[in-house]
């Protein structure tokens, strides 16, 4: 298509949408909203979504999230406006203009006690707060249609652990301690697996370039995870032994990290133990195989020795 309608983004500062940023331009003009456009400050949110007229837009991606899992115990009410309330005015918002919604979703919504991968059919039953609320969120999605008997089309791609070079991550915070600290204890209870936040946004660009040529594509709920499982404990080894190797000056060595004692509590939310995804769904529709999660993380990792590099780190 010579001149495809915009995307509008939201969450264009959080790890994804930054990631999102960069894959979604080349697909169609960009329209990216941050906090400040969606706070309601100047202007409701649907007053400014209800200039875009009947499919006006190629699609609406929505990666604004609460994603503070300790915050949310105390921040109920943040948490739901930005995990529920948001894709509900969303989902609303593209039912009524006929425009696709992409949305994204967590293992968080899970209790952990299943002993193989979660797959997409399985009753969620999450153990806390940013859990619930992003629970409540799919739901705004998956159950318009059954409620009003409106129709909307929309992937909500259920993730896990996700990470970026510039995000507030776990493989970040770690490589953090591994410049200051000669020891580290790591959780080695909770299994699942580490997602690039570039990788979501490949895919979802390869799903908006469908969208815009007017091909058909897949909708529904998809676990879009990294292949393979890890724990926090061997993720942190695998990050400091691939940033030694790729030339950082860390003072952890990844045979200095071991395991905590599980029966110190980690922090007020509870999280589920396995957080395993099932992704054959995803592999079977889309025809793409997700890579093992170390091929990110290993990326990442040199992506940082390259900026450590380029500023004289
Ligand atoms: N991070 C993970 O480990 C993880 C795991 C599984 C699933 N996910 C899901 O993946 C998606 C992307 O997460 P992420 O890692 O990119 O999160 P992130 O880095 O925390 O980014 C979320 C962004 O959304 C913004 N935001 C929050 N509420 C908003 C609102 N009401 N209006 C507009 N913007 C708002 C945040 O702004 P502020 O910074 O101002 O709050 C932040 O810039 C989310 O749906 C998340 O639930 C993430």
């Amino acid at each position: 298509m010579l001149h495809p309608k915009p995307i509008l983004l939201l969450g264009k500062d959080g790890q994804l949408g930054r990631a999102l940023s960069m894959s979604l331009s080349p697909a169609a003009p960009l329209i990216a909203w941050g906090r400040g456009e969606t706070d309601g400050k100047d202007g409701s949110l649907e007053a400014k979504l209800s200039l875009f007229g009947a499919n006006g837009l190629s699609a609406v991606v929505n990666a604004a999230a609460f994603t503070d899992v300790e915050g949310a115990e105390d921040r109920e009410d943040e948490a739901m406006a930005s995990n529920k309330t948001l894709p509900g005015a969303l989902a609303k918002f593209c039912s009524e203009k006929g425009i696709f919604l992409i949305h994204y979703s967590t293992d968080y919504v899970h209790d952990g006690f299943k002993e193989g991968p979660y797959l997409e059919t399985d009753e969620p039953n999450p153990l806390n707060v940013y859990g619930k609320s992003k629970l409540l969120g799919d739901r705004e999605i998956t159950d318009l249609s059954a409620s009003s008997g409106a129709t909307l089309d929309y992937l909500i791609f259920r993730t896990s652990r996700v990470y970026s070079v510039t995000g507030r991550c776990f493989p970040n915070a770690v490589l953090k301690k591994a410049f200051r600290e000669k020891s580290l204890e790591m959780d080695a209870t909770m299994v699942g697996a580490p997602t690039s936040a570039e990788w979501l946004a490949q895919v979802t660009a390869f799903v908006a370039r469908d969208l815009i040529r007017g091909a058909e594509v897949p909708k529904g709920l998809y676990h879009l995870t990294a292949a393979g499982e890890t724990t926090y404990l061997n993720l942190a080894r695998f990050v400091t032994e691939r940033a030694r190797a790729a030339g950082l000056k860390t003072e952890l060595e990844p045979w200095a990290i071991t395991a905590r004692d599980p029966a110190i509590p980690g922090g007020k939310a509870v999280r589920p133990l396995n957080s395993k995804l099932s992704t054959r769904k995803f592999s079977a529709d889309f025809k793409i195989a997700p890579p093992h999660w170390s091929h990110h993380v290993s990326l990442f990792v040199e992506n940082h020795a390259a900026l450590a590099a380029a500023f004289g780190h």
